[in-house]
């Protein structure tokens, strides 16, 4: 591999996550990598899977308790979108609420812009305000919605794809950025038999296999790599000690290869750790916000249990005892 081999746009942050997390001794990358322009589109696959329910699940769940949120939060508030905003679950929102202005906050920007425009072209009274951010952190929000009833938007489970220290931490960063008086609407995926689990994790038509390996195409391709990817393997477990589903990436066999000018070995049966989908009980999911600073006020449940959403109010950042 020559120097020209490696694509200079690649995200630095990036390039040491990966050579960091190759090098062991138990090998991981996290998982927002996998969202190149790619794996966003396998992702988009996965949620339209059979097997996948909680897009499906979440819609429905939303569809039924939005006139409720819309009686907690009043009309004229800020909507505080945490990601770009999906196509069907965002709209839903924005009708039931009939907020002043919309701002979702996404770190990639054509993404962030591109899905922005088509909220403002549905939604025309509404000022959409995108910011290009991480939305792990806490930032400063426009000075457009000063005074403003904030809620925040968190839906689709994606607090479950951090370990339980960080997601402490990105509620809090929510709760910051929000501040005093604020409301969060955000979305948990329950604990349910892995009869319903794994294969929502391993489809049968392989989409959420090919969206794991896209991992290492991009890796040969941002970081001029030559990772054998036909020789990994997508691997889905249940993790009951913490309550999880994890993807890993296992090797069929033992392998060499190198990624911007570094060389790994693997041994056959080794594998990378991709990523992790927490699932929640009820008290888990509420202990959670109270340790991110947020009061729960009220939740909703599919039929089954499948899925839940809390609606919950920014706590006082010192409260007793
Ligand atoms: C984005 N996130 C909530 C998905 C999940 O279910 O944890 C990511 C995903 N990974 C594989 N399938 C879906």
């Amino acid at each position: 591999m020559s120097e020209a081999d490696i694509d200079l746009r690649a995200d630095p942050v990036f390039r040491a996550d990966v050579l960091e997390g190759l090098r062991g001794p138990r090998r991981a990358i996290p998982a927002r990598w996998l969202y190149d322009e790619r794996g966003s589109e396998l992702f988009d696959e996965i949620t339209r899977l059979p097997e996948y329910y909680p897009t499906r699940t979440e819609t429905k769940l939303l569809e039924r308790c939005l006139t409720d949120v819309a009686r907690y939060v009043g009309p004229g508030a800020a909507v505080i979108e945490f990601g770009a905003g999906s196509a069907t679950k965002t709209p839903l929102l924005l009708q039931a609420i009939k907020p002043s202005a919309y701002v979702p906050v996404d770190i990639s920007g054509d993404y962030l812009r591109a899905s922005a425009d088509l909220v403002q072209a549905k939604f025309p009274d509404v000022n959409v305000v995108p910011i290009e951010a991480d939305f792990t952190q806490a930032m400063t929000l426009p000075d457009d919605v000063d005074g403003t009833q904030r809620l925040g938007f968190f839906p689709g489970s994606t607090i479950g794809n951090f370990v339980p220290r960080s997601s402490v931490n990105l509620l809090r960063h929510m709760r910051e950025t929000l501040n005093e008086g604020a409301k969060l609407l955000i979305g948990f995926d329950r604990v349910k038999p892995t009869s319903v689990l794994i294969p929502a994790y391993n489809d049968a038509a392989g989409v959420t296999a090919a969206f794991n390996l896209n991992l290492l195409h991009r890796i040969n391709r941002e970081l001029g790599g030559d990772i054998p990817v036909d020789a990994f393997v997508h691997e889905v477990l249940w993790n009951d000690m913490q309550s999880r589903i994890e993807m890993h990436l296992r090797c069929t066999r033992a392998v060499r290869f190198s990624v911007a000018g570094e060389v790994f070995a693997m041994r056959e049966g080794e594998g990378i750790h991709t990523e992790n989908s927490h699932k929640y009980d009820l008290r888990g999911l509420r202990l959670l916000l109270r340790a991110g600073c947020w009061t729960p006020l009220a939740d909703w449940s599919a039929d089954n249990d499948w899925f839940t959403l809390v609606l919950a109010e920014a706590a006082p950042i010192y409260s007793a005892p």
